[in-house]
């Protein structure tokens, strides 16, 4: 967790703070008439429900290391000199099964040899590695972390599942941390996480693990491919992001009023748009990419930071709260005071 409070000596503990961002997506666009004869779905029915009007999709051969090692490059160049002694890697769908995709990246990135470990809490992703690359910091096993979260969920989907396919796109977003001060821009508020393994069967991929594994009986195509029960999902996914949300801007001091920009895990328009009623925040603070990016899991956090960064949404000074909920179940938020970077890198390089 990080170190949010103030020690003995009144001085501001330590903290990790943002001082890199970047994001890359796959080229190839996926529209919703692209979907429409394959599936059997209209656009009308895909924005109409979800917000997306289409997707990024990693071409057959891309793998989620490709994705992680371009967004990499682009947050360790948007936060200039500096090494980073660790790299954490929050993804859902790595290279393989064993070892990490994690360290692979770093070699490519030519930091072979830093601590390098992936991190898996389905669309909570990012805000699980924040906590722990955080938490790397105020243990002073790392002065500089590069957060990677990537996910290639294309090559999870049934192809024939209109349920899941419109919904998922690829992508990867970024940050460097480095270690500071908690009362100075760009540090990391306190990080609020939970998690609900009771409902592990609203959001699973059945086959691949040792549970099947040790069934010794061979996994089927259907238990290959991601399932959810979405309309349940949404329930819980409004219920708890708005808890932990409520909960991160109490932890950082701030009333509701004080947040002027709301990152939401892009799962659905509509859940963002209860989510931000429910928590009073206004249409004009809500950031959103969904339409063109759709759901990217655990780098649908991440890869809008670094767009909202780019494009200039995100003012010095601005204060912004950040929430997800995923798979496991798992959820999370946290608060940062957003600091003036050096260069946010990702749409000029796209
Ligand atoms: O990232 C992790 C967290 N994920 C989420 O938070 C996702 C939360 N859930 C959702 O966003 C929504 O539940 C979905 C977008 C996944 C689905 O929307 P929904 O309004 O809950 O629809 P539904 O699943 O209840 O399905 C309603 C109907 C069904 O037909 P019947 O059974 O009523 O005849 C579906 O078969 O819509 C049908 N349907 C579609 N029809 C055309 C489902 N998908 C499609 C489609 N095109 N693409």
């Amino acid at each position: 967790m990080p170190a949010d409070t103030v020690p003995s000596s009144g001085a501001p503990a330590h903290a990790a703070v943002i001082c890199g961002v970047g994001y890359w997506l796959p080229p190839h666009v996926v529209t919703n008439a692209d979907l429409r004869t394959r599936l059997g779905t209209t656009h009308e029915w895909i924005h109409s429900r979800t917000g997306i009007s289409s997707r990024h999709v990693a071409p057959p051969g891309m793998a989620t290391s490709d994705l992680a090692v371009e967004a990499g490059a682009r947050a360790l160049k948007s936060a200039g000199d500096g090494e980073v002694q660790a790299l954490v890697l929050a993804t859902t769908t790595p290279d393989r099964p064993c070892p990490a995709t994690a360290p692979e990246v770093a070699s490519r990135l030519g930091l072979t040899g830093i601590a390098a470990f992936d991190v898996s809490a389905v669309c909570t992703g990012f805000l699980y590695g924040l906590a722990t690359a955080s938490g790397l910091i105020a243990a002073g096993l790392a002065e500089r972390v590069l957060l990677i979260a990537a996910e290639t969920f294309s090559t999870l989907l049934d192809p024939e599942d209109k349920t899941t396919v419109p919904i998922f796109g690829d992508g990867a977003g970024a940050v460097v941390l480095r270690r500071g001060t908690s009362d100075e821009p760009g540090a990391i508020g306190h990080v609020v996480l939970g998690s609900d393994g009771e409902r592990s069967d609203l959001i699973t991929v059945e086959a691949g693990g040792s549970r099947q594994r040790s069934s010794g009986r061979p996994a089927t195509p259907e238990q290959a491919y991601f399932r959810m029960q979405g309309r349940e999902v949404f329930r819980h996914a409004v219920e708890r992001m708005t808890m932990a949300a409520t909960a991160a801007v109490d932890a950082a001091g701030w009333r509701l009023d004080d947040v002027d920009r709301l990152i939401t895990h892009q799962a659905n328009a509509r859940i963002t748009s209860v989510i931000a009623s429910e928590l009073g925040i206004p249409p004009e603070r809500r950031a959103q990419n969904i339409e063109q990016v759709g759901n990217t899991a655990a780098a649908s956090l991440p890869v809008l930071l670094a767009q909202e960064a780019a494009d200039g949404n995100l003012a010095p000074g601005d204060r912004v709260l950040l929430a997800a909920f995923g798979g496991g179940l798992t959820w999370g938020a946290t608060t940062v005071v957003w600091p003036e970077l050096t260069s946010a890198h990702g749409a000029d390089e796209q």
